[in-house]
């Protein structure tokens, strides 16, 4: 198989992803923020996998971060942008008119402006290297929703990025595509991880970062599928 760098991976979806690509033989590369705690994650995986700092926010960690981790086992060819963060006003669900600069700018700068120039990075890295990769971005069923917060308004604009640079990046022979988890049981709700959860879906229940991670790999490995963004969500969005 290939080499696979995930984002946002000491935890959650990330954790999961990184944990099935592991299990399908891929060479693994976890990428997140804290040192300590992908040490951890990396001691959950036996140690099997490689890991490298990177704060997303912080966008010219990312060439940096991508040459980091290409020494470990030479060309990625796999990169799941993962990494995302909702703001406790967000989360309460606080109204419109008491929403602050602070978390609009923290919320965007995590899941937007650091998804943009994470995408640029990868993709001047894969061409550099002459590499036919796969990208995975994880968006959100809310991408699909109305906007009301700066959460749903990121999740808009990942999902207006995996289809428009899904388009431009083709040409480059990297395949562009992204992932709408609906209401997934993961501590980004401030609850333990994996804790099954009664939703108003058909399904039911939250999905476990599992099965989100089983959506995220069948795209990693689409020839076909371009700029699409697959809903994962229990059926919530069907009206
Ligand atoms: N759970 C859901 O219901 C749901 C639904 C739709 C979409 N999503 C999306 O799924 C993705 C993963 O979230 P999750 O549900 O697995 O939540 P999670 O368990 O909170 O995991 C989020 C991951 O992103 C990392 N991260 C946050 N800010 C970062 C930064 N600036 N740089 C690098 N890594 C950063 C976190 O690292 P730390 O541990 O260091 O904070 C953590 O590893 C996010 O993009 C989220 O928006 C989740």
């Amino acid at each position: 198989m290939g080499t696979v760098l995930v984002t946002g991976a000491n935890k959650g979806i990330g954790f999961a992803s990184a944990k099935l690509f592991l299990n399908n033989g891929y060479n693994v590369i976890l990428a997140g923020r804290s040192e300590e705690r992908l040490i951890a994650a990396k001691e959950k995986l036996n140690n099997a996998v490689e890991y490298v700092v990177w704060d997303v926010s912080d966008i010219h960690q990312a060439p940096i971060a991508l040459a980091q981790a290409h020494k470990f086992y030479g060309n990625i060819d796999t990169i799941v942008n993962n990494a995302g963060i909702v703001s406790d006003e967000d989360i309460t669900g606080s109204d419109f008119l008491d929403k602050t600069e602070e978390a609009w700018d923290k919320t965007m700068n995590t899941n937007l402006k650091g998804l943009f120039f994470a995408i640029q990075a990868e993709a001047k890295y894969m061409i550099q290297h002459n590499i036919s990769g796969h990208i995975v971005n994880v968006c959100s069923e809310v991408s699909y929703r109305v906007a009301y917060n700066a959460y749903r308004a990121s999740k808009w604009g990942a999902l207006g990025l995996t289809k428009g640079l899904g388009r431009r990046l083709a040409r480059d022979h990297i395949i562009l595509n992204g992932v709408a988890p609906g209401e997934t049981a993961t501590e980004i709700f401030r609850v333990e991880e994996g804790l099954p959860v009664k939703i108003n879906s058909p399904r039911g229940e939250r999905a476990m970062p599992s099965e989100i991670a089983e959506a995220i790999f069948f795209l990693a490995n689409s020839k076909n599928i371009i700029g699409e963004v697959l809903i994962s969500d229990g059926g919530r969005s069907l009206h």
